[in-house]
């Protein structure tokens, strides 16, 4: 697919067939995500990844029971992946008190960092696995765990110093899946959002 291609025609799907994914696929779009920019090369987003029947505890602890009757999204319970993208900020802030970087004065510690860099380039790695889930002919969505990071974090033993950035499902788009009601906000056009030599 070409790259144009996959950029314009991606759309969040968060309606899924019980079509499994190939964990070898599953992988290789890990792999692209890891090949996102990272500040300083800190290289330090990590990919907690749930298939099949591992998905359930995902929602067990993220949408108890008595809170799925009347979900928006019920398609979204059905994708054979999850994959949660968690970001280490320890790990910038020892790669910033590095030589090359200690000028930065970012090694003082995470209130240092104007811009937290480790959420950047959890966006990156994120935006990076969606178009490639994309290539494969997949249906992919991220959203946010909101108040479930620490649920999440316990069920699946993720060290307490992650950060988690947020969730992306994928899997095979089902028919009944419809875009969210975001998306009838209009995109602003190109020269509203260019501001070329002066804003
Ligand atoms: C940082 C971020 C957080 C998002 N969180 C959610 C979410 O919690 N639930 C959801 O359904 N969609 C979520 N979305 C998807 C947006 O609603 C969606 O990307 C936007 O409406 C544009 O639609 P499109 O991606 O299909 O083009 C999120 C997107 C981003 C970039």
């Amino acid at each position: 697919m070409e790259f144009e291609q996959a950029v314009q025609g991606r759309r969040m799907v968060r309606s899924f067939t019980p079509e499994p994914v190939a964990p070898a696929v599953v992988d290789e779009i890990c792999d692209l995500a890891r090949r996102a920019p990272t500040a300083g090369n800190t290289a330090a987003v990590e990919f907690l990844v749930l298939e099949g029947d591992s998905t359930r505890a995902y929602w067990d602890v993220t949408l108890p029971s008595g809170q799925r009757e009347g979900f928006t999204w019920p398609g979204l319970l059905a994708a054979p992946v999850l994959v949660v993208a968690w970001v280490d900020p320890g790990a910038y802030v020892s790669r910033y008190r590095e030589p090359d970087k200690a000028h930065t004065g970012l090694g003082a510690g995470e209130e240092a960092w104007p811009v937290p860099y480790w959420f950047v380039d959890g966006g990156a790695a994120v935006m990076t696995m969606l178009l490639a889930a994309r290539d494969r002919g997949l249906g992919a969505a991220f959203f946010g765990m909101f108040d479930h990071e620490g649920a999440v974090r316990r069920q699946f033993g993720v060290p307490p110093d992650r950060r988690g950035v947020g969730t992306v499902a994928m899997g095979h788009r089902a028919e009944d899946d419809r875009p969210s009601r975001s998306t009838g906000r209009d995109r602003p056009d190109l020269s509203d959002v260019v501001h070329r030599a002066h804003w």
